[in-house]
């Protein structure tokens, strides 16, 4: 056992294979701060618990499991939150319709009640058995335990995953050594920020990143666009972020990576009058390249042996490829303004009915093999634009549809519109354990009530998004894609619309203490939205709850699902406050709220001094934030605030400051800087109490 960083323990056993997602991505491990977080120095499990075996298969290990410990992770995991006695697959696939593991981003990563993470750097299919299985003879003592036999199918079926201590199995198949890393706590949110410092850290997203997204139809033309830019604006809808869907393109599957013309005439003159309006433009595309495009050649040497969708597969584990890739993104691209994209289909399926997707057995120059390739795509993708943005010296925040192991310091959020809002949620919930952001995007809605819905989701999430590539007009103004498509409006769309409107406004409102939770992601590796059991992990009653989150330090979000004007809500220990009244309430038991169409329920820790931002229109680059401070609570007094300019990487010249308010007697707010940052993005107007 070998001690990597402080409370980092590395188990190596026979020979670990070349490309592994450590070797990949060239890990920034964030020392300093990790040497900042508490741990007793000590390997959470001992080595001699541990076994480690040669397998006709692969490499197989065993790990102890308690009979008390629950366990969470292994990424974006959409179906289950607590996957103690579950067997999970860490296999990609797009479409991920049973719980069996498979995930647009699945990580080999899992952390447990008792307080400590386990990583096991691999990129092929392993499978864990989390307790799913007792060793032979561990029944035995049961022998001469006389029992009737109970004949109901619980008694006959019902799966002993309480019974006593168990073990985690985890196969590890086609390799023949393996590196196991062990994270100690002391307790499970710990072990989760050390797994992100591991990985260099969270991310930091531009400021414009925490505003309103909207994508727009995939058919959309020019003049389509900046009708819909105008309309926003004259509307006052907040939005910061404009998407561009596939129509862009003169190739769209697989992808050309070149303007079409046709549709936006004079690209770049368009582009200008957006970004003159303070929008932020983002591309769709994926990245199987077509043969009409101008990197297929440079391409075809560096790419796999099999085609998607006509196109070339490049092999972006090697940096020439990467290099190729990223300089025409930079030079058509970022160079022209764009501030991020959409990594689509990079999740490729083999299991749909129209298969796109390379074979297990794609051999690719860099010595990669499909189903390694399958795991590691999404990061080498995301790796490729990073490194390009970085190169321009402008942060992005852009999307992905596939993630993998150690990813928390992308700039990137997952999404796929597959999903019904209560997975959406789920989704929000279980990033957090694995260094991943999910955004529970709006596509289509059923109605307006159901748009309310999810908006109220979105706004409550890592990233505000409103995928509306399948219509031409505003879902506020139809949700009936039809009737949108034919220009027809609904009669209550005005009504819609202005609620609407003041749920964007509410995101606005609270960008500063968003972008504050960021940027502890960032230093810290504190998950920005995290499940309560990761916050509450002696509280039992956290453990399965998959409908309700934490977003940054002080809030605890229950979304409401369409259908249901009620539901609710486990508030743990200590207590609360109604985020919409401030009404209080005792935590340690459940309530039941009826919070009316406009809002759902949200929570303030009792003694949390909010920031809350005047809402803006969007976040410009020279945004001065006017924020008012709400007391929740008679002793919310103090308040910290990230500040830098929002956009470049100059904060990691030291270019940054705490900003740290006081609520003095008799009303007095104070600010105190500290750091080196000299521009000012918040102004303090005072005290705001809830009408
Ligand atoms: C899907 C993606 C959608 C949309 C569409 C365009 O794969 O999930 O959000 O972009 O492609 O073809």
């Amino acid at each position: 056992m070998q001690k990597i960083s402080n409370g980092i323990w590395k188990l190596s056993f026979g020979e670990p294979e070349f490309h592994t997602p450590v070797s990949l991505s060239g890990l920034t491990i964030k020392k300093k701060e990790l040497d900042a977080l508490e741990c007793a120095g000590t390997p959470p499990i001992n080595s001699d618990r541990i076994v480690a075996a040669l397998t006709s298969r692969g490499v197989r290990i065993e790990l102890p499991l308690k009979q008390e410990e629950h366990v969470y992770g292994f990424g974006l995991q959409l179906h289950r939150v607590d996957h103690t006695g579950r067997k999970k697959v860490i296999r990609v696939n797009s479409d991920p319709i049973a719980d069996t593991g498979d995930s647009h981003a699945p990580v080999p990563f899992y952390v447990s009640t008792a307080g400590y993470g386990i990583y096991v750097d691999t990129s092929r299919y392993a499978t864990f058995y989390c307790g799913t299985n007792l060793k032979k003879g561990e029944s035995e003592h049961k022998r001469d335990v006389a029992k009737e036999v109970g004949t109901s199918e619980i008694e006959l079926y019902g799966y002993q995953v309480t019974e006593g201590d168990r073990t985690v199995v985890i196969d590890i198949p086609a390799v023949s050594g393996i590196e196991l890393y062990l994270l100690e706590g002391p307790d499970m949110g710990t072990a989760v920020q050390r797994y992100n410092l591991f990985s260099g850290g969270g991310c930091l997203p531009p400021a414009w990143g925490l505003g309103i997204w909207y994508r727009a139809y995939s058919a959309a033309t020019r003049d389509d666009v900046m009708r819909l830019a105008h309309t926003f604006r004259e509307q006052k809808m907040p939005v910061d972020v404009f998407g561009f869907e596939p129509g862009w393109q003169t190739r769209a599957y697989s992808c050309s990576f070149v303007w079409d013309d046709k549709r936006f005439p004079q690209h770049q003159e368009m582009l200008e009058q957006l970004y003159g309006m303070n929008y932020h433009v983002n591309l769709w595309e994926h990245l199987f390249v077509h043969p009409s495009s101008p990197i297929y050649e440079n391409l075809k040497s560096l790419s796999g042996n099999y085609e998607v969708w006509e196109g070339l597969v490049p092999d972006l584990a090697l940096p020439e490829a990467r290099q190729v890739f990223a300089e025409h993104h930079t030079r058509e691209f970022i160079d022209q303004g764009i501030a991020g994209f959409k990594l689509d289909e990079c999740d490729s399926s083999d299991f749909v009915h129209s298969n796109w997707s390379f074979p297990d057995v794609t051999e690719f120059p860099s010595g990669l093999d499909g189903e390694q390739m399958h795991n590691s795509i999404g990061t080498l993708y995301q790796t490729t634009l990073k490194e390009a943005f970085e190169g321009a010296g402008r942060r992005t925040l852009s999307q992905v549809r596939a993630s993998g192991a150690l990813t928390s310091s992308y700039p990137f959020v997952l999404y796929s519109d597959l999903y019904d809002h209560k997975v959406f949620i789920r989704g929000v919930v279980n990033s957090g354990f694995s260094g991943l952001l999910w955004s529970p995007e709006v596509r289509q809605a059923e109605s307006g009530e159901d748009l309310i819905r999810r908006i109220q989701t979105t706004v409550f999430s890592p990233m505000a998004l409103l995928n509306c590539w399948r219509i031409p007009n505003p879902p506020w103004m139809q949700t009936d894609r039809e009737k949108n498509i034919r220009g027809e409006f609904s009669d209550d769309h005005e009504a819609v619309l202005s609620i609407c409107r003041s749920l964007f406004e509410t995101r606005m409102t609270l960008i500063p203490y968003l972008y504050t939770a960021y940027a502890r992601y960032a230093m810290e590796g504190r998950p920005p939205f995290r499940a309560l059991v990761m916050d509450y992990p002696t509280d039992p009653n956290t453990y399965d709850i998959e409908d309700a989150y934490m977003m940054g330090e002080s809030l605890l979000v229950a979304p409401i699902i369409t259908g249901s004007s009620e539901r609710d809500v486990y508030l743990p220990q200590g207590m609360w406050r109604c985020f919409w009244t401030g009404e209080q309430y005792e935590g340690g038991r459940s309530y039941h709220f009826v919070p009316g169409l406009e809002r759902i329920p949200v929570f303030v820790k009792d003694g949390t001094l909010l920031p809350l931002a005047e809402p803006l229109p969007y976040v410009a680059d020279d945004v001065v934030f006017q924020v008012s401070l709400r007391p929740y609570g008679e002793d919310a007094r103090v308040c910290r605030l990230y500040e830098d300019d929002g956009h470049s990487f100059s904060y990691q010249e030291g270019n940054w400051n705490w900003v740290d308010l006081s609520l003095q007697e008799g009303g007095v707010l104070t600010a105190q800087r500290t750091g080196g940052y000299e521009g000012i993005r918040y102004e303090f107007t005072g005290i705001s109490k809830i009408d």
